[in-house]
């Protein structure tokens, strides 16, 4: 069985026995897959028991990256080859799907491309290496304005992908004839950002996948970022909290 949900951000109390019991049916060769922002966040989390408490689980756990991952962090895992694509492994059954990458899970294809732009940035991003980061940061603090994130603290700018992930990405799909099974992200394409949510959030991730919806085939798509769970049309569904099974 292969399950999917949404952000977690680090707190995976969704998959305790008791929020989670189907899982007591399930074994490693099950799957649940978390579409971005999965908690990778600081070295505290590494070394404990958060990601050990996942490996405790009967299920495997596959997920892709979002706006809120440690990259520096994340980088740190090697890079090796599970299913027919790239894959960090977190833990022997904890599993980084990464970016522009296509994977055969239970005879089903999932292409994945995770990363998106963070929202709550409107008062700027800071850089401690700079020499007025200080004066920034105190003059932000004493007036009130909150929503500002700290380069290698608190904000990647891996969180969008690069050049040499979108050029894989296309490669992947070239190589596949632009046709999967499902589509992983953890932003949703443009068409649905702006089209749907009328969120004005126009950015090169976006508009890349939007040319991937109207250009792929695929039965379904799975997005997070958004922090709610919804059905949009007919394909594309948006995780926040939910976890539900694929649908056949
Ligand atoms: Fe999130």
């Amino acid at each position: 069985m292969i399950y999917i949900t949404g952000d977690t951000h680090g707190d995976y109390t969704r998959f305790t026995n008791d929020a989670f019991p189907l899982q007591m049916t399930l074994t490693k060769n099950d799957y649940v897959i978390i579409c971005g922002d999965f908690g990778i966040w600081d070295n505290s989390k590494i070394e404990n028991h958060n990601f050990d408490f996942l490996e405790s689980r009967p299920f495997t756990t596959l997920f892709i990256d979002g706006n809120h991952e440690n990259y520096d962090l994340l980088g740190r895992f090697p890079v090796s080859e599970w299913h027919g694509g790239d894959v960090q492994f977190i833990r022997p059954s904890v599993i980084h799907l990464m970016r522009g990458n296509l994977y055969d899970i239970d005879g089903k294809s999932f292409f994945v491309m995770g990363g998106a732009a963070c929202h709550d940035i409107q008062d700027g991003i800071l850089d401690p290496k700079k020499k007025d980061y200080h004066r920034k940061k105190a003059r932000l603090n004493r007036h009130g304005r909150i929503y500002y994130r700290v380069k290698g603290i608190s904000w990647w700018e891996q969180e969008m992908p690069s050049d040499e992930e979108y050029d894989k990405a296309i490669e992947t799909l070239d190589n596949c004839g632009w046709s999967v099974d499902y589509v992983l992200t953890h932003c949703a394409p443009d068409f649905i950002v702006e089209g749907v949510f009328r969120i004005a959030e126009h950015n090169r991730l976006t508009g890349f996948l939007g040319e991937i919806g109207r250009k792929c085939e695929y039965k379904n798509w799975f997005f997070g970022h958004y922090h709610r769970d919804l059905k949009v049309g007919d394909k594309f569904y948006l995780l926040y909290n939910q976890i539900i099974p694929l649908p056949e």
